[in-house]
């Protein structure tokens, strides 16, 4: 049988783990991000948001993904985050993107539901999934009588809200209640947790109790990579072969990563 995204958000919900979504924007990070998977035998999402995909190009990401996956053998799924163009989206479904998000949480709530559903009729008759996303990560909270709104229109595979996080390391006040309350009226729709970086431990096992699937870290990545990148550089200012210095990087990341799959409970899920 082969295991698709929907199988692993099904799986994730019955067993209150939740499996991480890790941003790239080169191939260390890439590379980094799926030894991890690899090592721990856990299922992957590697997103890109836009700017991510143009910088690697999404054809490049693409096909990056997807010979790592045919050498690793691993449930590696692409998705774009935080979509804001039908066009654009349109573009990472044709060049083989598996999952992408769309995200009209700024747009009054009915533009955000018929462009949602506009994705949908596009990406579903080629098998790609679509996140949608109700209330804007990082302002105020989601509204449940839009959550309940929008899940009534529209059948999105996974759900957005904001429950308090917000993207980058800022200190987080996540509403547990609003997120009780989402969770009873989505049922089994598989939730998101964007702003996963700096977010406690104890909030995000509290989270995933809650019925939170699937956690998007970024930040946490850029970093690990950017200060390891700066140490070795400053350790050791005469080498200038990147092959001898980048493991050392690749490594930072691989262990950030390894711990978020730890604690979100992907361990042994494939
Ligand atoms: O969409 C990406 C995530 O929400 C990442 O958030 O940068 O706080 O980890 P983060
Ligand atoms: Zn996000």
């Amino acid at each position: 049988m082969v295991k698709t995204l929907k199988y692993y958000f099904k799986k994730a919900k019955k067993e209150k783990w939740a499996i991480g979504q890790f941003n790239f924007s080169n191939l260390e990070q890439l590379q980094a991000i799926l030894t991890a998977a690899k090592s721990k035998k856990s299922p992957v999402i590697v997103g890109t948001s836009v700017k991510e995909s143009q910088f690697i190009g999404l054809r490049q990401a693409v096909a990056l993904v997807n010979s790592f996956r045919e050498e690793k053998g691993l449930p590696i799924f692409l998705n774009l985050d935080h979509g804001r163009f039908l066009s654009y989206i349109k573009e990472a479904i044709d060049l083989g993107y598996q999952a992408v998000h769309f995200d009209g949480s700024e747009l009054p709530l009915s533009e955000n539901i018929k462009i949602t559903k506009q994705v949908i009729k596009y990406a579903n008759q080629r098998g790609v999934i679509v996140e949608g996303e109700v209330g804007v990560v990082g302002k105020d909270l989601t509204k449940i009588e839009e959550v309940k709104k929008f899940i009534q229109q529209v059948k999105v595979d996974s759900l957005t809200t904001n429950i308090g996080t917000s993207h980058g390391i800022n200190p987080t006040n996540i509403s547990f209640k609003i997120l009780k309350e989402i969770s009873d009226a989505v049922g089994q729709m598989p939730l998101v947790l964007h702003g996963g970086s700096g977010v406690s431990e104890k909030d995000i096992r509290a989270a995933i109790k809650l019925g939170i699937v699937k956690i998007n870290i970024n930040t946490e990545i850029r970093m690990a990579y950017t200060n390891a990148l700066k140490k070795v550089l400053k350790d050791n200012p005469l080498e200038s072969t990147s092959y001898k210095y980048m493991p050392m990087v690749i490594s930072a990341v691989q262990n950030v990563v390894e711990e978020k799959m730890k604690l979100f409970g992907s361990i042994n899920k494939i």
